[in-house]
């Protein structure tokens, strides 16, 4: 029999505000919504149309901030150009920044001898996929290939964190081929469709590609077909480690959201 106590159990909970209608952030806010319900986690999602304006957006935030049921809120990017990301990114409150978009979150990861609250989900993905693959960082060299606020830095940022020696390679990089060559650790991210060849690979090579293009091909279903940074058929020739796109780095980002929101709902209850 059950002992007769009362209890109540509150469910993790997440913000997932929208603004517009880019088919791509629609694909991806719908996968973050399904695995937030797959877990059991509650998600409150706002969609506002792209004539919204930034107060708009901004009260969202301020609302979700001060709801005790929500633990996490992320809004999705890019958004429309007339609203200023940094003033929305900004305003999510530190302990519900679950995209460690924050510049504290930021900061905090690039200064030795201090943690952030939260590690922005891609990289921290990366991450996880080379800890739980055996690859060894320290004392690895390692190119990041793009140097976006959303990963290039931030990974980079971790790679040196696992002492790695790490390039960032981004497009005014003279010799970027060859640097990355040089590279035991790949991470892709500049968003140039298949931009990484063969050449690019040191033969035995990790290598995570984190970007997702659609190229025209109309012998595909839709008219397109998605592709990563890197040319996976000449790539995989050469690296020991590649994941593919789809299906590679984009599932771990999701794992991590889910798992940085359950992290801010145990925090809130300390
Ligand atoms: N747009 C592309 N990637 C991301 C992400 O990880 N988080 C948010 N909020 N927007 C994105």
């Amino acid at each position: 029999m059950l002992p007769n106590v009362s209890c109540l159990i509150q469910a993790p909970g997440l913000a997932v505000v929208l603004v517009g209608q880019r088919k791509d952030s629609q694909t991806y806010v719908r996968s973050k919504k399904k695995a937030c319900e797959e877990v059991g986690i509650v998600s409150y999602g706002v969609d506002l149309p792209e004539t919204a304006t930034e107060d708009e957006v901004l009260e969202v935030v301020a609302k979700f901030n001060a709801d005790p049921n929500v633990h996490g809120i992320l809004v999705q990017l890019p958004l429309p150009k007339h609203i200023n990301e940094k003033r929305v990114l900004d305003a999510i409150s530190l302990e519900k920044d679950v995209d460690g978009f924050h510049p504290n979150n930021i900061g905090e990861l690039a200064m030795r001898g201090r943690s952030p609250m939260y590690v922005s989900c891609t990289p921290k993905g990366c991450l996880e996929l080379l800890k739980r693959s055996g690859i060894t960082l320290a004392g690895k060299r390692a190119a990041v290939v793009g140097r976006s606020n959303i990963v290039g830095l931030p990974a980079a940022l971790l790679l040196q964190q696992e002492d790695a020696t790490v390039t960032v390679i981004h497009s005014r990089t003279p010799d970027a081929q060859q640097l990355c060559a040089e590279a035991d650790i790949v991470i892709a991210a500049c968003g140039k469709a298949e931009m990484i060849t063969g050449d690019w690979i040191k033969p035995g090579a990790t290598v995570i590609d984190v970007g997702i293009n659609a190229v025209d091909d109309p012998t595909a279903k839709r008219g397109y077909r998605l592709v990563g940074d890197v040319n996976f058929e000449e790539a995989k020739e050469k690296a020991a480690f590649i994941t593919p796109v789809p299906g590679g780095v984009g599932p771990m980002t999701i794992a991590m959201l889910l798992r940085n929101t359950v992290d801010g709902a145990k925090r809130s209850l300390e």
